[in-house]
């Protein structure tokens, strides 16, 4: 295992354990879903992101804790929703039947309307000044809402009119990019990097936000569901609009290479040690998983 393979995974712990004790335990149903959607998989990416920029700054362990169990929990959401027979109808996430499969449709929606205003009042309890919290909450807001993760999913349900890689590329972006690129600017602010930097952080995880969905529309298509965790094949099946489907699989992933070079020449106007960053966006395109 190399050293940043290392890092993943004692990040991977650390937000496991802090996810634990932040979610509801009592023994309602309501709290049982919760806690079967969140715990015990995913690859935690968007906490990944807010421990890796924390290393740029001097946010409190504790404040850096909470706002990556915020992202997740807003990922954790999406993915219910996203998997539900209205939506894309999936069977399989993380390597187990998927909430609605495992509870019912309404308790599957629910723990997902639960955890999205619960990961907003996660960030109120974060110990920093009332006009970072602000700004979190709103990039936060912004990215998950009609403009960002919402508006994609829709484009994404309602995919007729898109025919061209740019309209494609403004669905992925939305549906996938806002939540990665807000984990990383809420990151920054939580950490008091300079506005500078915290743009040009902004514009790498543009960026990967957009490779990352490419590469999960490849391994829709190369990996099989035991490494990937999902149906293989769904999307195929589905006749969904995806970048393979529109320009195929090898120009995916030559789109996919170019936009993590893109990203890394990004962080080079940090004046910091970006090397972690780096390995992550060459992480995101060559995932199986
Ligand atoms: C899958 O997200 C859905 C997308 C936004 C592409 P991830 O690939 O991050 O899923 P987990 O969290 O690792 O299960
Ligand atoms: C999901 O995109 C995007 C969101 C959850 C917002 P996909 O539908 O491609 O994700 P998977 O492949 O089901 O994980
Ligand atoms: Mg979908
Ligand atoms: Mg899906
Ligand atoms: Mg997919």
């Amino acid at each position: 295992m190399s050293e940043f393979d290392k890092l993943l995974t004692s990040y991977q712990n650390r937000i496991n354990s802090k996810l634990e004790s932040l979610l509801p335990s009592d023994d309602s149903i309501l709290s049982e879903a919760i806690r079967y959607s969140v715990l015990d998989g995913g690859k935690r990416l968007r906490p990944i992101l807010v421990y890796l920029i924390g290393e740029l700054g001097n946010a409190e362990n504790g404040s850096l804790d909470i706002l990556a169990g915020s992202v997740e929990m807003i990922h954790c959401y999406s993915l219910i929703h996203d998997d539900l027979p209205s939506m894309d109808d999936d069977d399989l996430r993380r390597g187990k039947p998927t909430t609605h499969k495992k509870y019912d449709e309404a308790t599957a929606i629910l723990a997902g309307d639960a955890l999205q205003p619960f990961a907003f009042e996660l960030v109120t309890n974060i110990n920093i000044s009332d006009s970072d919290k602000l700004s979190i909450i709103k990039s936060l807001a912004k990215a998950c809402g009609y403009q960002g993760m919402v508006g994609g999913q829709i484009k994404d349900i309602h995919s007729d009119d898109i025919k061209d890689v740019e309209s494609l590329d403004i669905m992925h972006s939305q549906k996938t990019g806002r939540l990665i690129q807000s984990s990383i600017e809420t990151a920054g602010i939580l950490s008091n990097l300079r506005k500078q930097d915290i743009e040009s952080l902004i514009e790498y995880g543009d960026k990967i936000g957009l490779a990352f969905q490419i590469q999960d529309d490849i391994i829709d298509i190369e990996s099989p569901s035991t490494l990937s965790g999902k149906d293989q094949g769904s999307d195929v099946e589905k006749d969904k609009l995806t970048y393979p489907s529109i320009v195929g699989i090898e120009n995916s992933k030559v789109r996919a290479f170019d936009l993590a070079e893109e990203a890394k020449e990004k962080l080079q106007l940090l004046d910091r040690n970006t090397d972690n960053l780096c390995k992550l966006a060459d992480y995101i395109v060559s995932r199986k998983t």
